[in-house]
């Protein structure tokens, strides 16, 4: 693919697939976007790199599955995100149901992923165009940018 028509599809030149694969993640800022590249078991995630919650940098995070969906773990306050889609999944009980039976829910999307490709040996991103705001759109911004490193 010639360069011009990468730029032209907003994909962004990340790295060397075999690089990113040693590394396992990698932080790279794209646009202004700060944004972590995940490898495990043989895919790519891309995601913010700052927690939705309170700008917890993920990329110290622990990967787990949790209810069948591969989650990273934040190391500030533990909140599961999916590497996927960026879901919020937490674990909680109804009051209706006798006896309370725990179980994962989701509080829906809170961390922007974005789309990870290759070509040829090379990975390359783009970054998510989803409209709507994105919780974790606060950190990649002015004011959560100074929050975070005032923390
Ligand atoms: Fe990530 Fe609180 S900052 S869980």
């Amino acid at each position: 693919m010639e360069e011009n028509e990468q730029s032209a599809r907003g994909l962004h030149f990340v790295g060397k697939k075999d690089e990113l694969i040693e590394a396992k993640r990698s932080f790279r800022t794209i646009e202004d976007r700060d944004i972590l590249i995940i490898y495990h078991q043989g895919v790519f995630y891309a995601m913010d790199s700052y927690c939705y919650h309170a700008g917890g940098m993920l990329n110290n995070g622990d990967i787990e599955e949790i209810n069948g969906k591969l989650c990273i773990i934040c190391p500030k306050h533990k909140y599961k995100l999916t590497l996927a889609k960026g879901e919020c999944l937490y674990k909680g009980t109804n009051p209706k149901e006798k006896p309370p039976v725990p179980r994962w829910y989701s509080k829906g999307v809170k961390q922007r992923t974005h789309t990870v490709t290759e070509n040829n040996g090379e990975i390359y991103v783009k970054l998510s165009d989803d409209p709507d705001w994105i919780e974790s759109d606060y950190y990649q911004g002015e004011k959560g940018k100074i929050e975070r490193a005032k923390a």
